[in-house]
């Protein structure tokens, strides 16, 4: 999957200089949507899908940015950085040198090549994945060494400021701290997490609905307001809520009525996401999957009804996995309106799982689908020769 020799040849073909090569992954989220921002609780792995990372300095003082996905280059003066965005790839690895830049490190002259395999606009995170990336490569250059919790923060920063999207921190955050074969509990207000560990026996099966997903779209932004206005309104009487990560399901009966009838629904998501998330994790800690499967079918359905972040053909991805031998649970994951599900699923079934899935899916939709059977991997780190 991952070549790094080629990486580095590539490299060393069109510039001349051997790199350091990094690596970071996507992620896929197990449950707890749309709850990062509200500084709630998340519960993502790593997968083995990745954004590959090659640096060496330059004497002129450039900034060379070379997508091996696209087979094309950009240049840039490291001292006259674009101020904003253009709607292009470039603008995730520079979004994380504007931002070192706004830190106060002196950025030098390099040359980046990236490679990726972390499928675009499918809510796997690839864009985090591209940020962490070039974060780790672009500060061993200038020998800085931030811990985990940090680089995630200045990436999600160049994705807040730079690129434009209002995410939280849970994709950052999980391609720069993961863990192998294990999930991890992240609280969104302190960044403290907890591994969750999954068992040898259970496969991460992706299936992709191929309708394409976006952070930077509408509907995740306005669904971001409406959480926003669910705890400014509950802030009215109890101002030591600030976000609904501090709200209860009493407060929603008490002052419900004074949201309008959206804020209300996404608030009840959110609220009980957070409670979902954390029963979760100590299900899978406790190895009791039966109740994790549970937990995820109503993770699901309050995602599609309440948060109203689903589609037709996500409900139908999720709909069409129950019953298949060896499934543990299913649901939509990432920030929704497309995109992938996430089937926890035995991994002696989970070959024929994805097959069977894969046909009804097609039979049903007339989509063929991806799928893609992961393993919870490790977070980001420099890869040695
Ligand atoms: C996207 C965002 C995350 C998070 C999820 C929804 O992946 O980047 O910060 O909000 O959506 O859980």
């Amino acid at each position: 999957m991952h070549d790094p020799a080629a990486l580095r040849a590539k490299h060393l073909a069109r510039f001349g200089t051997e790199p350091a090569v990094f690596v970071a992954p996507g992620r896929v989220n197990l449950i707890g949507e749309h709850t990062d921002y509200a500084e709630g609780f998340v519960m993502p792995a790593a997968i083995d899908f990745a954004t590959l990372a090659g640096i060496s300095p330059r004497s002129d003082g450039k900034i060379v940015l070379y997508a091996e996905n696209f087979s094309e280059e950009r240049t840039f003066n490291a001292t006259a950085l674009p101020a904003k965005a253009s709607k292009h790839w470039s603008d995730y690895p520079l979004g994380v040198v504007a931002i070192l830049a706004g830190e106060g490190q002196r950025i030098p002259g390099f040359s980046l090549t990236l490679w990726g395999d972390v499928p675009l606009a499918s809510g796997l995170s690839s864009s985090a994945s591209v940020e962490v990336a070039t974060l780790l490569a672009v500060t061993s250059l200038i020998g800085v060494n931030y811990p985990g919790p940090v680089v995630a923060r200045l990436c999600q920063r160049a994705e807040n400021e730079f690129v434009g999207a209002n995410c939280g921190i849970m994709d950052q955050f999980i391609s720069a701290n993961g863990a192998e074969n294990n999930a991890l509990l992240l609280d969104c207000r302190d960044l403290s997490f907890k591994l969750a560990p999954i068992p040898p026996g259970v496969a991460l099966v992706i299936a992709n609905t191929m309708v394409k997903h976006s952070v930077a779209g509408g509907e995740y932004t306005s669904r971001r307001a409406q959480v926003e206005e669910a705890a400014a309104v509950i802030a009215r009487h109890r101002p030591e809520v600030r976000f609904l990560r501090d709200a209860t399901l009493d407060d929603l009966a008490r002052w419900g009525g004074e949201m309008s009838p959206n804020a209300l629904k996404r608030a009840r998501h959110v609220i009980s996401e957070n409670l979902r998330t954390v029963a979760a994790a100590d299900a899978l800690i406790h190895h009791d999957l039966d109740e994790l499967g549970r937990l995820m079918a109503e993770a699901h359905l309050s995602y599609s009804r309440d948060f109203e972040a689903s589609c037709v053909e996500a409900d139908a991805m999720v709909a069409l996995a129950q019953g298949l031998p060896g499934l543990i649970g299913a649901r939509l994951t990432g920030g929704g309106f497309g995109g992938c599900t996430i089937n926890l699923v035995e991994r002696e079934h989970a070959a024929a799982f994805s097959e069977e899935l894969s046909a009804r899916y097609a039979t049903e939709t007339g989509i063929v689908p991806q799928i893609l059977i992961c393993h919870a991997s490790s977070g980001a780190h420099k890869i040695n020769q």
